[in-house]
């Protein structure tokens, strides 16, 4: 095996959601291993700081504007994108929002504004840049999806119906759009500590409760995505799509005790 299955020189990676979180950790990854980037944000300025930094490590990068809640604005940067660097290889569906309420207390609101957000507006990002792609023969697209994709959790009703429907997206992209070279995988993170967390992780009770069903035995550190990331985004993953890959550091076996404690002796 050499470093090749996974250098992106020369390609181009868009992600989504670039001006705090998880996306930037994304981006970051890609950066390292040679991507050019595309970065965006509903307030393109929020970009600045990031792709300085981008820019620093001998990346081209572009910054551009983004609402996936708005069809135009996503065809308008589609096409912004494209007569900016003519090919994008690689698509991180990242950008993303939760509402987290009790069921009985959710409005109609709540609900389509995370609806929207992570799943129409992943699907038609992803239609958006995948016309280039199968146009070309080539692509690598990485949705996110969450352990709610295959857990629910009270709290998060419309999260997870958003999380679980970019699981079946990603099988149902696979299935049209492998036929003409572009893979379509599912990254589906654990637990990060990130500004959409970070009422959770505010609270020691609910770390300690959260690390004790973690076989890793620590939360999840955002660069712990980066392997998974480079993988789906490189040519070692050519032969793997339609798939969820969850990083989580196990939470998602379920861990259950199934072994009574040993008696002390007298
Ligand atoms: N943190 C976790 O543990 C975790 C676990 C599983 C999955 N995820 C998912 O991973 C993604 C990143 O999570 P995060 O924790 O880094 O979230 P975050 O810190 O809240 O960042 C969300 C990103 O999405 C962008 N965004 C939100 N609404 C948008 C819209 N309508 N149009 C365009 N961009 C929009 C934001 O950009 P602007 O506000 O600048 O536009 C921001 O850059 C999300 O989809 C999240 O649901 C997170």
């Amino acid at each position: 095996m050499s470093n090749e299955l996974f250098d992106l020189s020369g390609q181009v990676a868009m992600v989504t959601g670039t001006s705090r979180g998880l996306g930037q950790y994304f981006a970051r990854a890609l950066a390292k291993v040679g991507a050019d980037l595309i970065l965006t944000s509903r307030k393109r300025e929020t970009l600045d700081s990031f792709a300085a930094e981008m820019s620093a490590l001998g990346r081209r990068v572009v910054s551009l504007e983004l609402d996936v809640r708005d069809h135009a604005s996503i065809q308008s940067m589609a096409a912004a994108a494209e007569a900016a660097v003519g090919q994008i290889h690689i698509l991180v569906n990242n950008a993303g929002c939760n509402v987290r309420k009790p069921a009985l207390d959710v409005t109609w609101d709540d609900w389509n504004l995370v609806l929207d957000t992570n799943l129409r507006g992943s699907f038609f990002v992803a239609q958006a840049i995948a016309r280039g792609m199968v146009a070309r023969g080539y692509g690598r697209i990485i949705n996110i999806g969450s352990v709610t994709s295959v857990f629910g959790y009270a709290g998060l009703a419309p999260y997870g119906a958003s999380r679980g429907g970019i699981r079946q997206l990603t099988m149902s992209l696979a299935d049209d759009w492998s036929p003409h070279g572009v893979t379509v995988n599912c990254l589906a993170p654990g637990w990060f500590k990130t500004s959409q967390n970070r009422v959770m992780y505010e609270d020691p009770e609910w770390v300690e409760y959260l690390v004790e069903r973690i076989p890793a035995n620590r939360p999840g550190m955002p660069n712990d995505l980066d392997g998974a990331v480079v993988f789906l985004a490189s040519e070692a993953s050519r032969y793997v799509t339609g798939q969820t890959l969850l990083v989580d550091g196990g939470i998602s076996i379920g861990r259950t005790r199934a072994m009574v404690k040993p008696k002390e002796k007298d």
